[in-house]
């Protein structure tokens, strides 16, 4: 069974690889995860690509089973995960189109099942560091062989959508330290984190937070720029697997 999951977010089912679904059941014990994963080649290396909103896109932020889609990924053997994101833009150097490596994450969602915690098993995880720093690094270097324009860290706002937010929730947020805001970056990254899987998140920035640009937040705007930025975390995901080759 592949090693790596990529789980992917609005827009990347367009991301230009040949995969097909894997024959397993999507009941797990905390319920189905949001679709059958898929599973491709990219170079020599097989991976298994988990697509968060569900096929068709469908499922929103709120309502994805964070916990179905982390444990089956876990008894697929899954033993690396690259999360990839679509958010939007606070900081100025979050500039729309660029591929945002985030290393700090605030969690303004609410409601959501966020823990494997239960009654006979307590996850007190460290969370200093909420992405993995080796997967990250090695994320980085391969977008920088690829030429891509990247922003080497900075913090994540999850918020719950998914609804886009008020520019005075941005504003908080800006004050808070988020250079990005999205919808999805947790649980996922905690829950991981319980099961010790090293995960790592690439962001693309498809538009300008709430209030952070004359125009509203338009979501035919973003799909165009989300289907294009996608063409860059191809390349990024192509980089990086071809890294992986020559090093083993
Ligand atoms: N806010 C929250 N989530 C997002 C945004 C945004 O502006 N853009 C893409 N995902």
């Amino acid at each position: 069974m592949p090693a790596y999951a990529v789980i992917v977010g609005s827009g990347a089912l367009t991301l230009p690889f040949d995969f097909e679904p894997l024959d397993v059941s999507l009941r797990t014990r905390y319920g189905e995860a949001s679709a059958a994963p898929l599973t491709g080649q990219l170079g020599s290396t097989k991976i298994i690509m988990l697509a968060r909103h569900g096929i068709p896109h469908r499922i929103a932020p709120h309502a994805i089973n964070y916990r179905a889609n982390l444990a089956l990924l876990q008894d697929l053997g899954i033993e690396r995960i690259i999360a990839v994101n679509t958010v939007g833009g606070i900081a100025p150097e979050a500039k729309t189109g660029v591929l945002f490596f985030p290393d700090q994450i605030i969690d303004y969602s609410w409601g959501r099942e966020q823990s494997f915690s239960d009654f006979n098993k307590l996850y007190h995880v460290d969370f200093s560091e909420p992405y993995d720093q080796r997967l990250r690094n090695e994320l980085l270097a391969a977008a920088t062989l690829a030429q891509l324009e990247v922003v080497a860290g900075g913090v994540y706002g999850c918020t719950q959508g998914p609804r886009f937010e008020t520019p005075a929730e941005i504003n908080r947020m800006d004050n808070d330290g988020c250079a990005i805001v999205g919808m999805t970056g947790m649980p996922e990254a905690g829950l991981a984190r319980e099961l010790a899987i090293p995960y790592a998140c690439v962001c693309l920035v498809v538009n300008p937070a709430a209030g952070r640009s004359a125009d509203s937040i338009d979501l035919d705007t973003l799909a165009i720029v989300s289907r294009s930025g996608m063409e860059r975390i191809g390349r990024l995901l192509v980089s990086f697997f071809e890294s992986l080759e020559e090093q083993n």
